[in-house]
């Protein structure tokens, strides 16, 4: 006999097993008591004696019980466990529970939210969350089958690393063998997966953690967030958009079967257009918004390379030159444009893709510059100068030594599971997200550095 989820039960009719738990709702008939147990796969009703008078909501137990067939007025069919009940055989209590600061039953929306945050180990038992985080480890593990069976090579790059501008803040960690230098965490691999083509790797896929210090929204989480990033040699622009609209078709297909994209193929739209047709360039397209199983993708092309740089574009020319590139710097001007990068850097179309999904945009990406002659005057367009474009030479240098042309795309895999699932905020498919203030609540991060520590790493704090 071994030990099952709860929704096996349900085939188990006849049979003893053993299964481990959480005890729910506890409904206490005298000589009889019934209990919801639950584990991540949804609750059993269990049927005790006495003994289960001593049971509170949330203990730990083990129970050993025959499945039983339910009568047929009782089934519930709410429930994937409703036709059958288990009768307990023996009952062990494995850990008590004291009452709970946040109820676990419920969607728990009306929870205050930085209370769910400091206690979400409790927040996670709520069904709806644990059915998040399965949809996320359910989609991963499609992305992962899909491109490996299509040859891609799934690599790590370097968390501990220099900047990779994609617009936001960097986290900066001090270094403690060189004193007075810092890694940047990576907004994201951009560089890494542009070196792992100089080295001739191919296809490349990585689940990628990106660090970036920016304002949180609905869709945006503060600190951290996870991206499918992908990149690929010797293709064009209509490849990366054909495999990604194919991928996520049928990851829609296979892990969401009770939505459906109400276009297909999704409709290229030139970002011209759709400023001009939606003020906004990534419309959402659906046509039923009440409809919650309505998906409407759509790709935003034509993009221009630059836009008119301000103080937000602080990276770049610290706001002062004229420029800033509208996805990131190593994006290619599509190749009809390039005598206007001297003349009319305005009018420059890149070769920018941004992946659209019911007015969120859900992934982007891009062609990238292979020549070093056009990235050098990419930089001095967006006003890098000399110790910045020493930053990147490392880019330059690479590409002198034999680089495929190439391009690729990050869908945001947060992003994307919080527009299918239509969440309230992105933090709901995250197990661990940071609050508005930058804080991980259940640890207290960040947390002050021990004198030691700083001494160590060379720092003074000025306060
Ligand atoms: P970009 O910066 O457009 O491109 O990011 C790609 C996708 O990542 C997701 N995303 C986020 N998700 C949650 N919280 C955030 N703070 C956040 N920021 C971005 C979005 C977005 O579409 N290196 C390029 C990709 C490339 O060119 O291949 C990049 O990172 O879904």
């Amino acid at each position: 006999m071994k030990n099952l989820f709860v929704d096996q039960t349900v085939s188990q009719i006849g049979e003893e097993v053993r299964l481990y738990g959480w005890v729910g709702t506890i409904r206490d008939h005298k000589k009889i008591v019934f209990i919801d147990l639950r584990d991540r796969t949804g609750i059993v009703q269990v049927v005790g004696g006495e003994e289960f008078k001593v049971l509170s909501t949330e203990d730990v137990v083990y129970i050993k019980g025959l499945v039983k067939k339910r009568p047929e007025k009782l089934v519930n069919p709410k429930l994937k466990t409703g036709t059958i009940e288990v009768e307990a055989k023996e009952l062990k209590i494995i850990s008590k529970a004291l009452p709970l600061p946040i109820p676990v039953q419920g969607d728990g929306y009306d929870i205050d939210e930085e209370r769910r945050l400091k206690y979400r180990y409790l927040d996670i038992r709520r069904p709806r969350m644990t059915r998040n985080l399965i949809l996320k480890s359910k989609s991963t593990m499609f992305i992962r089958n899909y491109l490996a069976e299509l040859g891609f090579l799934e690599i790590e790059t370097p968390i501990l690393t220099k900047t990779t501008p994609e617009g936001a803040r960097d986290f900066l960690v001090p270094s403690r063998l060189q004193k007075g230098n810092f890694y940047a965490l990576p907004q994201s691999p951009q560089q890494y997966k542009q070196l792992l083509m100089v080295a001739g790797i191919e296809r490349y896929f990585q689940i990628a953690r990106c660090f970036r210090d920016e304002d949180p929204r609905r869709d945006r989480a503060y600190g951290e967030f996870t991206q499918l990033d992908l990149e690929m040699s010797f293709v064009e622009q209509n490849d990366i958009i054909t495999l990604a609209e194919d991928l996520f078709t049928s990851l829609v297909k296979e892990i969401f079967p009770e939505k459906h994209i109400s276009q297909t193929p999704w409709p290229r739209l030139s970002h011209k257009y759709v400023m001009e047709k939606y003020g906004t360039d990534k419309p959402d397209l659906r046509k039923n918004k009440a409809d919650p199983n309505e998906l409407s993708f759509s790709w935003t092309i034509d993009f221009p390379l630059f836009s008119e740089q301000s103080e937000k574009d602080f990276f770049y020319g610290s706001g002062k030159a004229k420029f800033a590139p509208s996805h990131h710097m190593f994006t290619a001007p599509h190749p009809d444009d390039v005598l206007l990068l001297d003349k009319n850097p305005l009018k420059v179309r890149g070769l920018q893709h941004d992946m659209v999904l019911n007015g969120y945009e859900v992934g982007g990406g891009s062609i990238r510059i292979h020549q070093p002659e056009i990235q050098k005057k990419v930089f001095d367009l967006i006003g890098f100068n000399e110790e910045q474009k020493k930053q990147f030479s490392h880019m330059l240098e690479a590409f002198g030594y034999g680089v495929p042309p190439h391009g690729g795309i990050a869908p945001g895999i947060d992003r994307f599971l919080f527009t299918v699932l239509g969440e309230p905020s992105i933090r709901e498919v995250m197990a661990f997200p940071a609050s508005s203030g930058g804080k991980i609540s259940v640890m207290e991060a960040p947390s002050p550095a021990s004198d030691g520590q700083l001494k160590e790493l060379g720092i003074k704090i000025n306060s």
